[in-house]
Formats: C-alpha cells, structure tokens, sequence
C-alpha cells in the first residue's frame, strides 16, 4: 500500500536508504564482506575468474555498469557489461572461466533470461543479482544474490537500482578478499563506506522540495542533458532514461569527456544541463577536468544543475543551481547523486499531471523478447 504518499514511486524513493541497509545485512562480519551465498557458489571458483560479463537491460544495465568501476578496481578482473539482447544474438567469446552476472529486478525480464541461458550452454558460470525470490533467472543460475529493496510496484525502476549497486559492492569486495587483490585496511575502508550509505542517503531525500521547485519551473522544458564522468556517467544515462520514461521528455546522458567530440553543438542558450560533479576531494584529477565542461556549456548559455559534494565552491560561480549531496568516497557517489535525478523526473512527471506509477507504453516487467 501506499499509506500517506503521492504515489508508489515517492514511497519507494524514499525506502532507499532501507533498501541498502537491509541488503547489506548479514553479508558483513568483522568489517569483513563474506556473502553467504557466495561461499556455498566456491570461493575457489570465483578465485580462478578471469573474466566477468554483466548482462542486464534498463536500469538495471546502468547498476552493472556503475559496478564495474568498483569490480576492477578492486577485485582486478576485467569487466563487460552488455545489453543482454545485443549481447544474446551475436557470437560472444565465453570460456569456463568467464563468470556472467545477470541482474534484474524483476527476475522474469525475457531478454535476460536469454542472455543467461545462451552464456551457461557456452559454459560459463551464472550469478543471478535479483530483487524477486524465487524468479525464474535466479532459478537457472548457478547462484544467487538476492538484493532486499523488498517489493518495486512503481514500473520506474529506484530502490531495486540503489540495492543493486549494493549487491554488486558486496560481490567485489567479496571477490577482492578471496583473490587477495585488496589490502584488508581498503577493505575495511570500503565496509565503512558502504555502511554509511544509507544515512547519507536519508539526507539527500532532503533536498526534496529543491528538486519540486526545480521541476515546477522547468515543467514545459523540451529538452534535457544529463552529463558526468567515471561513475557519474552511467548515473547521467540513469537520469535521463528516468526523465524519459516519466516525463515523455526528450533527454539524454553523455560522458563528459565525449562533449567536445559531437553532443556541445546541441548547447544553445537556455538548454537546461545537468551535471553529476565529482569529488574535488576524492576524484582530485577528475573535477578540475568537469568543472572546464561546465565552463565551457556555460559560456554558450546553457542552464546548469550540478550535483556535487557539499563544500564543493569551485562548481558555485557557473552552475544556476546546485543540489548538494554529502562526502562519499568516490566509488559511492553514484547511490546518492542518483536520487535527486530520480526525484527531479517525479516531480516533473507530476508537474505535467502525468501518472507517475504507470508510464504510459511500459510494463514492470518485460516477459517476452
Ligand atoms: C527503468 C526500468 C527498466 C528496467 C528494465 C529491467 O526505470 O524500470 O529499465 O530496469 O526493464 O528490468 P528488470 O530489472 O526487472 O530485469
């Protein structure tokens, strides 16, 4: 049920730091990440991996692809992430030592079942991240992870995104302490990190009535830009796949960097642009490197939202409005810079008297190919 809130999306937003939490229970002991179902899938066999191939669709790609910054940097084995549907119907290289990790909320997306079924008759190993027990993909898979959002009703995808990105942390760390790539004080560090998430979470639902007041004034808007860097990026696409599926608004995310290999000719006055800012503190290289983006669309007159890190004054002087999140490690920002976009395509969906729950032309779940 509902209970007070305006709809079933607003309830699940507002569940995120919930959702994270209560995924990340009984998976940590003595600082340590030991997932359970893991060690029964053999920790000998996640050892021998020499390759990991994410297959997803949706948001749900958009987790994976926010995880593989983490996966190698900490467990130091390469990883592809594909569109299971593209990834299903052409001739990819797999071998026993390829490990498939499928993630789907719903467990029942047609597409990924494919993809799953396809990868394990080539031999490979398949782990399922899923937020439905008992659905049909962690059925056919080897094993599960099963991410504890409790129940999505809302067709836009937000607490199953954020419990997935925390199920796939919990993989690598667990992954990074059997193959020894992680000193235990980084991997203590990263604990405390993950920990933190959802109280840090719980404040930028704070920034809630910002983001309304935003979205009012934007309401008639034709077009929007997401753009970020690193695991900024793939949070940019998230942000304007949510405005497109709830407000049936034009928008689209780019990596920062590619700007000036095509999308800035789209820059024209009054194009608004939102922009997810690294940590100068954390991501000391890469923020100098964003904030001459912001400039640069800045000066042909484009509208710029930044998200960035509290205390971040180099951002102040060129964005027209900052939505502040808290200091996370790099690697976390995404599960906090994600919810104000999330809550920005909400309020605008609502703004245009739009049904936030059921988008028009969309399931929950996609059974068929
Ligand atoms: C977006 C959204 C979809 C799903 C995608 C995968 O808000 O909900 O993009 O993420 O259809 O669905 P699952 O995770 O059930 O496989």
């Amino acid at each position: 049920e509902k209970g007070g809130w305006s709809s079933f999306m607003a309830k699940e937003v507002s569940e995120q730091p919930d959702a994270v939490a209560n995924t990340l229970r009984g998976r940590i002991t003595d600082g340590r990440v030991v997932v359970p179902e893991l060690t029964e899938f053999g920790d000998d066999v996640l050892a021998g991996i020499r390759r990991i191939v994410i297959v997803a669709c949706g948001t749900a790609a958009y987790a994976g692809q926010t995880a593989k910054y983490a996966i190698e940097k900490w467990a130091q084995v390469p990883v592809d992430v594909e569109l299971s549907h593209e990834f299903r119907y052409r001739d990819p290289v797999l071998s026993a030592d390829t490990l498939v990790i499928s993630i789907s909320q719903s467990g029942e997306t047609m597409d990924t079942l494919m993809a799953v079924k396809y990868a394990m008759s080539l031999g490979a190993k398949a782990i399922s991240i899923c937020n439905t027990q008992g659905a049909t993909i962690p059925r056919e898979s080897d094993a599960v992870i099963y991410t504890h959002a409790g129940p999505e009703v809302a067709v836009a995808s937000t607490k199953a995104f954020v419990a997935q990105i925390t199920a796939l942390y919990l993989f690598a760390l667990h992954l990074a302490r059997v193959r020894g790539s992680l000193p235990e004080a980084e991997q203590a560090a990263q604990v405390a990190e993950l920990q933190a998430v959802p109280e840090k979470i719980a404040t930028v639902l704070g920034v809630e009535d910002e983001v309304r007041q935003l979205a009012r004034w934007m309401s008639d808007t034709r077009a929007v830009l997401f753009l970020g860097r690193h695991v900024g990026f793939p949070i940019a696409l998230e942000g304007a796949l949510k405005l497109k599926e709830l407000a049936y608004i034009h928008a689209e995310g780019f990596a920062a960097g590619e700007l000036k290999h095509g999308p800035i000719a789209l820059i024209e006055p009054g194009q608004p642009v939102f922009v997810v800012v690294p940590s100068p503190r954390g991501s000391a290289h890469l923020h100098p490197k964003v904030v001459s983006n912001i400039q640069e669309i800045r000066a042909r007159g484009a509208r710029i939202i930044a998200i960035a890190e509290v205390g971040d004054a180099a951002v102040l002087p060129f964005a027209d409005t900052v939505i502040h999140i808290p200091l996370a490690a790099p690697l976390f920002e995404p599960l906090l810079a994600v919810v104000p976009l999330q809550m920005f395509a909400m309020e605008l969906a609502r703004a245009k008297g739009l049904d936030v729950d059921q988008p028009r032309n969309l399931a929950k779940s996609v059974t068929v190919e």
